[in-house]
């Protein structure tokens, strides 16, 4: 079962082909960050015209490098419009189907992905699997393997998370703890109420000067601060989604049952407390915190406009707010993540989305989950393909729907 998957919900343009939702055999991104970079964040008109120049130059170099031998590939040029040499044969012919992220994600850059696919999916007779993105940043953690054809290097999991599975997703867009109890049956335990943990990240780092991404360019700095040099406050979230409401109720059934002596022959996880915790989290007050702090550090209050801080700060200050700011936000994601475990106990956790590709996320919880955790490779954390693509793979083994390629619409606020 090989799949192609057509990513296309920010600023990446990316497509993979990934095989039984296990194997890598292609992924190939052309990103338009530098294009945003100058303005500190997206511009969604220039994502998408991107999108445009380059999604058909993208999908002919993924089937490419799932198809083409390499020695072939290193003794032809890559054909922007037209696939493969004409001398090999029609790389579709092993294509079982296309997988494309309709939502969540920006209008004009998911049209784009969505009207290649329908296109492709008609043109080329091949079933549509419509992907939720956020859905589809987990399953990066299914890949265990890369085929031979693929030259890139990447660091994965060596095997694939077990169900019950914890996952973290934490992007530019989304901070959500999911508790999947199996493919396509989940529930979400909490997400933000303001902004996506990724975001804070993009604000801050532009508060002090550092360039989009914040992510990285924030972690970078960090390494030069004392991340214990002030503190800053975590949000008390009080919140519980009627989801996590019910699925306690039905853990709490599910255990007097058991308590009754019936045989247990659910699979859901039983909670080992009772639990009111909340899985919700909120970025926005620590971000404004962290502007106070910086104005404070300059001896300002809060009517000194941001655009100037980076020039009135030193660069001992940046670091330090840096790797406050970081150590923080990142603890606030694992602290909830640590309960979640405890009350759930999961057989896997995993992390997903840009954030995922943090070593300090990474660092903290390795050291403060009581099992093993596996990361993936942190090209398969950001935006890609290669996610959209298994997601697709496990929808097509499990018999789930296809789509209608003469009507999928993008849904620009999907949610989980
Ligand atoms: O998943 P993603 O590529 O796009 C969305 O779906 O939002 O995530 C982008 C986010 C940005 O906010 C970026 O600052 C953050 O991921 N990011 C990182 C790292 N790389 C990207 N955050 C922390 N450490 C990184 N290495
Ligand atoms: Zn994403």
């Amino acid at each position: 079962m090989k799949i192609l998957g057509i990513e296309t919900s920010c600023d990446e343009t990316s497509a993979a082909v990934v095989e039984d939702g296990r194997i890598l055999h292609s992924l190939v991104t052309a990103t338009s960050l530098d294009l945003h970079a100058k303005y500190g964040g997206v511009v969604p008109e220039i994502a998408a015209r991107r999108h445009i120049e380059s999604i058909l130059p993208v999908i002919d170099e993924a089937l490419r490098e799932a198809f083409v031998p390499n020695a072939e590939k290193d003794s032809t040029l890559p054909s922007p419009h037209s696939t493969l040499p004409s001398s090999h044969s029609d790389p579709w012919d092993q294509i079982d189907g296309i997988a494309v992220t309709y939502g969540a994600g920006l209008g004009g850059s998911l049209l784009v992905g969505v009207m290649t696919a329908r296109t492709l999916a008609i043109v080329k007779n091949k079933p549509l699997y419509g992907i939720n993105h956020v859905e589809g940043h987990v399953y990066a953690n299914f890949i265990t393997n890369v085929s031979s054809s693929l030259s890139t290097n990447y660091q994965l999991p060596t095997t694939a998370p077990k169900f019950p599975i914890l996952a973290l997703i934490v992007s530019g867009g989304h901070s959500q703890l999911v508790l999947f109890r199996d493919h396509f049956d989940y529930t979400l335990l909490g997400q933000t109420q303001d902004d996506a943990i990724g975001e804070a990240f993009d604000k801050v780092a532009k508060m002090i000067g550092l360039p989009y991404p914040g992510g990285p360019s924030v972690g970078k700095k960090a390494l030069e601060g004392n991340p214990h040099a002030f503190d800053l406050p975590k949000a008390q979230m009080t919140s519980i989604s009627s989801a996590l409401t019910e699925l306690r109720r039905e853990k709490t059934e599910v255990r007097s049952e058991e308590e009754d002596a019936t045989p247990p022959h659910s699979t859901l996880p039983t909670p080992h407390s009772a639990s009111n915790a909340s899985y919700d989290f909120s970025f926005s007050g620590l971000k404004t915190a962290a502007l106070r702090r910086a104005q404070a550090m300059i001896g300002k209050d809060f009517t000194f406009p941001s655009k100037d801080l980076p020039a009135a700060l030193t660069e001992a200050q940046k670091a330090d707010i840096a790797a406050v700011f970081q150590r923080v936000a990142i603890e606030t994601v694992v602290d909830k993540t640590i309960m979640a475990f405890e009350e759930f106990k999961p057989a896997s956790v995993v992390i997903a989305g840009g954030v995922a590709a943090s070593p300090e996320l990474r660092r903290q919880l390795a050291e403060r989950l009581p099992i093993s955790i596996e990361y993936t490779d942190t090209k398969l954390c950001t935006d890609n393909g290669a996610m959209i693509a298994t997601l697709g793979c496990f929808k097509a083994l499990h018999g789930q729907p296809t789509a209608d390629p003469y009507s999928l619409e993008i849904q620009p606020n999907l949610s989980m």
